[in-house]
């Protein structure tokens, strides 16, 4: 299975537009990838209680917050690629990337006398894409943005490897905020490089 997860809060935008053309081109091939949005789904703060990390294992932790976080998770470790569109926002992905980040704790083992966390390993590797949309020309995403570095650390517990990344600059103003020749492009690369 593919996932594509949708970062953006704006509805129909350009990341709406994008992964609706990543949709479209995958149905063509006969393949039905899960589209999550983030923004619909309901994603609470960790409050660091740390209860989901005492288990040993290699089992995800258990944590109490009665949200969208485990189906999440779930639908992303049974998959064989992540695709991950996102505006860059403040230099770096999204808020709610962070917000996600803290409460992948259940990856951890972190007994209370321990300095630091063990992390669980999962059992199948997973493909990775980032594909961010900015104001920013995309080849100074990877020099002025911490978008790579937050990615990374989002990717690394659920053993996603194998990252490409695609930066799709110039999306500033209004009248850029079109899919342009060069998204179709880019679009149509990830769609035959995965399908
Ligand atoms: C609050 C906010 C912060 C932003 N910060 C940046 C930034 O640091 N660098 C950049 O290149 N673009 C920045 N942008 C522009 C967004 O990246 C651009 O609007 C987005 O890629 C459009 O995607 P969407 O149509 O899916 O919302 C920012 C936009 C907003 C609203």
């Amino acid at each position: 299975m593919i996932t594509i997860l949708n970062f953006s809060q704006r509805a129909e935008g350009i990341n709406d537009r994008i992964c609706a053309e990543l949709l479209a081109g995958f149905t063509a091939r006969g393949i039905h990838p899960r589209y999550i949005k983030a923004r619909d789904l309901t994603i609470g703060f960790c409050n660091n209680c740390r209860s989901c990390m005492q288990a040993a294992g290699d089992e995800l932790g258990e944590c109490h917050l009665p949200d969208d976080m485990k189906g999440l998770l779930e639908s992303i470790l049974k998959s064989r690629c992540l695709i991950v569109s996102a505006p860059i926002n403040c230099y770096d992905l999204p808020a709610l990337l962070r917000v996600i980040l803290e409460r992948m704790s259940v990856f951890c083992h972190w007994p209370d006398d321990n300095y630091s966390p063990a992390v669980r390993k999962m059992p199948n590797e997973i493909k990775g894409v980032l594909i961010t949309t900015s104001a920013l020309p995309g080849i100074m995403v990877p020099l002025l943005t911490r978008a790579r570095k937050s990615f990374r650390l989002f990717a690394r517990p659920l053993r996603v490897t194998k990252i490409d990344y695609y930066h799709l600059g110039f999306k500033g103003r209004k009248a850029d905020m079109i899919y342009a020749e060069n998204d179709r492009r880019i679009v149509g690369k990830i769609i035959a490089s995965l399908a």
